[in-house]
Order: C-alpha cells, then structure tokens, then sequence
C-alpha cells in the first residue's frame, strides 16, 4: 500500500524518493502523474514497469519554470510565446532536444524532439526543489483511464508505488493538449486541457489537425527509431560481422567474433535493460557494423516493452505499424 500525504506535507518526502529514483504519484491540475526523475533510466524504467505498458512510447517532461525548459529544448519564437502565455498550465509543447541535456533516452524513446510541459501547483514546487525534469504520464495502469483522484491512483496502482501525494480532485480532468510549431503552422498532437481555439487566438493561425501518418505518434511507425544496421532478434548465434546486444549472463555462440559488443543487463535485470536499450543501440549502430543480433531477452514484466522496441526496430523501414497494438497513456 502506498503512503499518502496531503500536499501541505508532502514535498521533503516526495523529494527524497524521487532522488531516490522512485516513480510516485502526484497531482497535477490536469490528471494525477505517475513521476519520476526524467534524468534518470532506471526510475523511468520504473513508470512502464509501473503501469504494465506492453510498450515503451515518449513521455512528456514537466519542469518548473521556463529557463529550465531552455536547458533542456531548443524554442523558436512561437513556442516561447506559447509558453508565456499558456505555462504553467495544460499545454504541451514538442521540440527540438539540446545534444547536451541530460534527459534520458528512454523518456523519448531516442527521438531528437522532446515534449515539454510546465503544471500548475505542488508539481512545478517539487521540481523546482529537486532541480530536476520530471517524466510523467498519467498516473494509471495501462488500459485504464487516467486517475483524477489521490483515491483513483490509490485503488489502480496503490500496491506498486511508496508514495501518492493528495492534492484533491485535478482541476481540469482531461490530460494536457499537445502542439508542435512546425515552420509558421501549429499541429495539434492531441487535443486536451486547453482548448484549440485559445491557442488559435494567440498563435493568429489555425491549428492543423491529422496530418501525416506516423508523425502525430511517433513511437506508431513500427520502424520508429530503427537503427541504422538491421537487427536479427533472438539470436543463437553471431555471425560474421555482426554486432552482439547481449542480455543476462549466458552468451551465445560466436560472442568472441562481435564487432562490438554490449550487455544490456549482464545481471538480468529488466529496468536496468529497459534504461540501457536505446543509448546501447546507439552505440552499436556507430560501430558501422550492417547486422545487429539481439540475444533472447524475457517477455515478462517490461521485457514485453523491449521486445516491441526491439521488434519494431527489426522490422521493414518506414511500415505504418497497424498491426501492432496502439499505445495507451
Ligand atoms: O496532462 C498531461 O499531459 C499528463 C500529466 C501527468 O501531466 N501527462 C501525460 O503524459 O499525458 P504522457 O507521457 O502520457 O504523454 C505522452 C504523449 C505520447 O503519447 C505522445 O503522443 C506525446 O506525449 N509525445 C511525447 N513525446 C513526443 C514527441 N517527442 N513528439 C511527439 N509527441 C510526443
Ligand atoms: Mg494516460
């Protein structure tokens, strides 16, 4: 069962397990967030494995004030007016990642865009006292709605989490609209706590809606993020050439003649794969190698993630990927 404490005398003890490396639930004025220290993979790791996500999509990041924001993304005029006038509040932005923030691949997914939000209240307060972004999507297990009580959060995922801070019922109840500047145009990503319309009044264009497939959810093209080497999952054996993603402690045949040649968890632990997935793919596709065999990883608990990460990234180049299931926030 997970602690719960009122907002008034919450935040030393929210602090401390977020630094931690927790995933706890807080208030926001838009849904409850399942939150954890978007600097940190392994506390990330913990928001899948928390909501049993059959799959890892990009979270959005909270920060506690503009500056931070800059630190982290890279604003064009438009996005910065956006901010002014609508943060702290339901609104988030998706833009170009800065090389040298420290937010970790997997809150992304890889990707070199990053979706950015600042809430309103005790959430900006505590990300403000722990200095760092905060990951964080709606604090409710995979396939259920998004909690908006304390009570909600407590009866979905009360058993998995240490700690839910109770700020009341959300405010606005819906989780917060996303919008990219894309040139002079708006795409809305996903309509949500702040009306169209009002961001239509400051930004003077409307807002373009749909659009090309795959991009409104980028983690929906099953080759999203494919490295640039094919990648042979399951492997029993490595073949000449080719690079080793290896996982456990039992090695295949061949390891020795890997071009190169990573472990993402020598222990076997999924959250310590899951953190490593994406930078460790990354790594291998630099040793220009064509061919990337993927050792046999677990399906269970977030193995089931990996391996639909590891599967898209095997998968044909640039396939729509309807036959997979649609992620869920
Ligand atoms: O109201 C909210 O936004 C809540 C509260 C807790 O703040 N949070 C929330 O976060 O809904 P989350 O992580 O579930 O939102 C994820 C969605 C993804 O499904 C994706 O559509 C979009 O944010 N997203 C994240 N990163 C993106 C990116 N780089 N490009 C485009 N969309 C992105
Ligand atoms: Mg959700």
């Amino acid at each position: 069962m997970a602690e719960i404490l009122p907002i008034g005398s919450a935040m030393a003890e929210a602090a401390r397990r977020l630094l931690a490396g927790e995933a706890i639930a807080i208030p926001t004025e838009t849904v409850y967030g399942l939150a954890a220290d978007a600097t940190n993979g392994e506390a990330v790791a913990r928001i899948f494995e928390t909501k049993g996500r059959p799959r890892f999509n990009p979270l959005i990041s909270h920060v506690s004030d503009l500056g931070m924001a800059e630190r982290i993304a890279l604003f064009d005029p438009l996005s910065r007016k956006l901010a002014e006038i609508f943060w702290p509040g339901p609104l988030t932005l998706v833009l170009p990642l800065r090389k040298e923030s420290r937010i970790h691949p997997l809150v992304t997914t890889g990707l070199d865009t990053i979706a950015l939000r600042m809430p309103v209240g005790f959430a900006s307060g505590l990300i403000a006292e722990i200095g760092r972004p905060l990951a964080a999507p709606s604090a409710n297990s995979s396939g259920r709605i998004s909690g908006t009580t304390a009570e909600a959060v407590e009866r979905d995922i009360g058993s998995k989490i240490g700690l839910i801070v109770d700020g009341g019922p959300t405010p606005v109840g819906i989780e917060s609209t996303i919008v990219k500047v894309d040139g002079a145009g708006i795409r809305l990503l996903r309509p949500g706590g702040t009306p169209a319309e009002a961001i239509e009044a400051i930004a003077g264009v409307r807002l373009e809606r749909g659009g090309k497939a795959g991009v409104e959810a980028p983690g929906m093209l099953l080759s999203h993020y494919a490295p640039k080497a094919a990648v042979r999952l399951d492997a029993e054996d490595v073949r000449p050439g080719e690079t080793l993603l290896a996982f456990g402690s039992k090695r295949i045949e061949g390891t020795e003649r890997a071009a190169a040649f990573l472990n993402l968890s020598p222990s076997g632990d999924l959250r310590e794969a899951a953190a490593n997935l994406f930078t460790y793919m990354h790594r291998l596709d630099a040793s220009g190698a064509t061919v990337m065999a993927v050792e046999p990883i677990p399906r269970s608990g977030l193995g089931e993630a990996i391996n639909d990460r590891l599967k898209r990234a095997a998968a044909p180049r640039d396939m729509p990927s309807r036959d997979m299931p649609r992620s869920r926030s």
